[in-house]
């Protein structure tokens, strides 16, 4: 049995993980602190720890977990723009689930997009305060409409075949063009002057990191819809809080915040919020916000806790595991 640390546990993560590690031999030290400068120190003893979106794996925690004996760190999450890579190079490898349930992720862009279009979030509120008037709920079809695509990898092209269900027209920019079904590849610009609804499916990278600025926004059609399951900082928050405040955008469904660590997957319903941005858009009605909860299905979860575990066996049996970061080729230091 190898030992590995588990950081940021969440009771549904547990779950699954309890139920398939003695089958992988793996024995689990869950902690439910993130893994920090302070809190690295508590995998000393593990082989690998095991982190997650808002664990922060900078110089100094690859620092500390080198300095315990830690040899590798298995993300339980597709991207890995929280990794240092630089910093890990040569000392500390790195694993991710490169895929689990790519429809989890496009079902949950789909419910933001048909919440947010038909209101039914106002709705919801309404009918238990017994308000049955439709005053202000009036929405719009999908069907007919076009939908722009940035990124169209795995859920990428879910959502794809979701919107063509919807009788959406579906463009798309991505430097990759993929065979998806019914999909018209276009340049930014165009997709940005084309598009009534823009749904975010790429990576977060250098290229990426505010791909959503106040130029973007202003290219886009008026009453445009913006989704973003992907990561926050693919949206300047700021730009996107003023387009809002300004009547520029229908409305903006959002599972990622770029200042989302410090406060998703909390419960701090008795605190204030600090964050006047998030504040303000969390007040608007046609900003829907959850948090971070789009890979939040048993299917994914359990997906998610079988090729973690796959990875660290793979790893401890053999030295190497196919699932490595850096393995192939990917340097993204955000
Ligand atoms: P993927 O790697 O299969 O696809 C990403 C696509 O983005 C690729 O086709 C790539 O060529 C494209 N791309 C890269 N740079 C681009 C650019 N500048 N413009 C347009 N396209 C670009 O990734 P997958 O599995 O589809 O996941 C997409 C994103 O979803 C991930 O990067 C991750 O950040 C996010 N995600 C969010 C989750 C959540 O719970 N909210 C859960 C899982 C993933």
């Amino acid at each position: 049995m190898e030992n590995v640390a588990f950081f940021d546990t969440k009771p549904y993560d547990r779950e699954h993980f309890d139920r398939l590690k003695d089958r992988y031999g793996i024995s689990v030290r869950y902690y439910y602190d993130r893994l920090t400068p302070d809190t690295a120190a508590l995998a000393s003893g593990c082989r690998a720890a095991v982190a997650f979106v808002n664990d922060n794996i900078d110089r100094e925690v690859i620092a500390s977990l080198c300095e315990n004996g830690v040899e590798a760190v298995a993300l339980r999450c597709a991207g890995f723009n929280n990794v240092d890579l630089d910093a890990a190079a040569e000392r500390l490898r790195v694993f991710r689930v490169p895929a689990y349930s790519p429809s989890s992720v496009a079902e949950h862009a789909a419910a933001l997009l048909l919440t947010l279009v038909r209101k039914t979030h106002r709705a919801y509120n309404r009918t238990r305060d017994h308000n049955f008037s439709l005053k202000g709920l009036t929405g719009i079809d999908l069907y007919g409409k076009t939908v722009g695509l940035i990124g169209t990898g795995r859920v990428g092209l879910s959502f794809a075949a979701i919107c063509n269900g919807l009788g959406m027209d579906v463009i798309a920019s991505d430097p990759v063009q993929s065979w998806g079904r019914g999909i018209e590849y276009v340049d930014l610009s165009e997709l940005f002057r084309r598009a009534d609804v823009i749904s975010l499916h790429c990576p977060l990278t250098q290229s990426t990191f505010h791909l959503i600025d106040r130029p973007a926004l202003r290219a886009m059609k008026d009453g445009v819809y913006i989704i973003n399951t992907s990561r926050g900082a693919l949206i300047d928050s700021e730009a996107l809080l003023e387009a809002i405040k300004n009547g520029k955008l229908g409305g903006a469904g959002l599972d990622v915040y770029e200042e989302e660590s410090d406060v998703f997957f909390e419960d701090i319903s008795g605190s204030v919020i600090r964050d006047d941005v998030l504040d303000m858009l969390l007040c608007q009605p046609n900003v829907l916000i959850t948090s971070h909860q789009a890979f939040l299905t048993n299917e994914a979860l359990e997906a998610i806790a079988k090729t973690t575990l796959q990875n660290l066996r793979e790893y401890f049996d053999t030295g190497e595991c196919a699932n490595e970061i850096g393995a192939q080729g990917m340097k993204i230091t955000i």
